[in-house]
C-alpha cells in the first residue's frame, strides 16, 4: 500500500514516515522542507521512500504527488498560533485552501482514505466538561479556525474521512521543536534553568509524538473514518510544571500574564474503545531529552527549534512561504 505523507519532514511527519517504512507501506513526501532535509537522513534512501519537493498550494504538485496512492495523510501546515499570524492571508492558503484542493482531489482520483491532522485548538476555552467529539467547538485564534474550516471543508468534499484532533505534542523527534510546552520545560530543566510558566491554571491534553504518529498509523491499518481525539492525558500547565520539576530538580517562575487563552480537557475515549492507547509519559519524554540534550541539541532557544521563530527570521523560509515575497520583519 503507498501512503502520500505531506509534511513528513517536520516533527510529526519525520516519526511517522519511519514508522510507516516500518511496518511496510510505500510513503511518498510531499514538503516544501521549510525546515530542511536532515530529519529524514537516515531513511532518504530507503527503496520504499520517495520524496516530493513541493508546496501543497500547487495543485500540480499534488496531483503528481497522488498517482498510484491509496492513502493520504495530510500533515503539512504553518503550525502554531503564532506563525499562522504572521501573515494569516499565507496561513489560510496552506492550512485551509490547500487542504479543501487536497481533500477535492482525493475524491477525484478516488482515493481510499484520507487523513487530517488537526488540533484539539478547535475547542478553545471551554475546562469546565470533558470534551467530547461531538461537543461544540470554539477555536479562539485563526489558527484552530483554519483547521477547523478544513476539517468541514473535508467532510464536505470526502465522502468518509479521518479527522484526528491531536493534543499538544511532547518528545524527542528527528526534527526537534522546543516551542511546545512540555519539550520547553524539559529543557529548561536539563540546563537548570528556571522552568517558565505563563498564568498555569490552563488544561491542556497532551501526546507524545511517537504515540501520536502510531495512532495515523492505527487509523490507516484499521481503515478507520470519523473524528477522534487523540490524547495521552489532560492536565494544568503549571501541574505539567511540577511534574518536570519532580523528574529534573529546579526552579519554576509563574507569570500571570495570560497570553494563550486555550483552555480545554478532553476525552479520547472514542478512540481507545477500538484499542489504541497513548502510553508515553513525560518520564519517557525526560529520558530521551537527557541524550538528546547532551549529544544533537547544543542551544534549545536556536531559532530553528521554534516554528515561530523560524518564520520571523529566516529570509529562505520566507521565500518559500510567502508568494507575495518575505515580509522581512527583522
Ligand atoms: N505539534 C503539535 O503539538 C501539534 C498539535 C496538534 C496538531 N498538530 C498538527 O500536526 C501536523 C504536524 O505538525 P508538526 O508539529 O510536525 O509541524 P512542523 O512545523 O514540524 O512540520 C510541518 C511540515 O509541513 C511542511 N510544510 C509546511 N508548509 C508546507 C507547504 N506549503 N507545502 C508543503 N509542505 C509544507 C514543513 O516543511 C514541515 O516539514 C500539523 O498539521 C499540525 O497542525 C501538531
Amino acid at each position: 500500500m503507498k501512503i502520500l505523507l505531506t509534511g513528513g519532514s517536520g516533527y510529526l511527519g519525520s516519526i511517522l514516515t519511519r514508522k510507516l517504512l516500518k511496518k511496510g507501506f510505500r510513503v511518498r513526501i510531499l514538503d516544501n522542507f521549510l525546515f530542511g532535509k536532515h530529519p529524514l537522513t537516515d531513511v532518504i534512501k530507503n527503496k520504499d521512500l520517495e520524496l516530493i519537493d513541493g508546496d501543497v498550494r500547487d495543485l500540480a504538485a499534488v496531483s503528481k504527488s497522488l498517482k498510484d496512492v491509496d492513502v493520504v495523510i495530510h500533515l503539512a501546515s504553518i503550525v502554531g498560533t503564532q506563525s499562522s499570524e504572521l501573515d494569516p492571508k499565507t496561513s489560510i492558503e496552506i492550512n485551509y485552501l490547500a487542504t479543501r484542493n487536497i481533500a477535492d482531489l482525493c475524491k477525484l482520483y478516488k482515493i481510499k482514505q484520507f487523513v487530517f491532522a488537526s488540533t484539539c485548538s478547535v475547542y478553545g476555552a471551554q475546562p469546565n466538561n470533558f470534551i467530547s467529539e461531538n461537543s461544540e467547538v470554539n477555536p479562539l485564534d485563526s489558527y484552530g479556525q483554519s483547521k477547523f474550516q478544513s476539517e468541514r471543508a473535508i467532510l464536505q468534499a470526502y465522502d468518509y474521512p479521518t479527522i484526528l484532533r491531536l493534543g499538544t505534542l511532547f518528545g524527542a523527534s528527528y526534527r526537534m521543536r522546543f516551542d511546545l510546552a512540555i519539550n520547553l520545560f524539559l529543557a529548561q530543566a536539563l540546563n537548570k534553568e528556571d522552568i517558565t510558566v505563563f498564568g498555569g491554571n490552563q488544561w491542556r491534553p497532551f501526546l507524545h509524538v511517537d504515540d501520536a504518529a502510531e495512532a495515523f498509523s492505527f487509523v490507516v491499518e484499521n481503515n478507520m473514518e470519523g473524528i477522534y481525539n487523540t490524547i495521552w492525558k489532560n492536565i494544568t500547565i503549571e501541574q505539567m510544571a511540577r511534574e518536570v520539576k519532580k523528574l529534573i530538580p529546579t526552579g519554576i517562575k509563574i507569570s500571570k500574564d495570560i497570553v494563550d487563552k486555550r483552555d480545554y480537557r478532553v476525552t479520547g475515549a472514542k478512540l481507545e474503545k477500538f484499542g489504541y492507547k497513548a502510553t508515553k509519559d513525560i518520564k519517557y519524554a525526560a529520558n530521551e531529552f537527557k541524550t538528546k540534550i547532551s549529544e544533537d541539541v547544543k542551544n534549545y532557544k536556536q531559532e530553528k527549534y521554534s516554528n515561530y521563530k523560524s518564520f520571523f527570521n529566516s529570509t529562505d523560509i520566507q521565500r518559500k512561504v510567502y508568494t507575495q515575497g518575505p515580509i522581512f520583519k527583522k
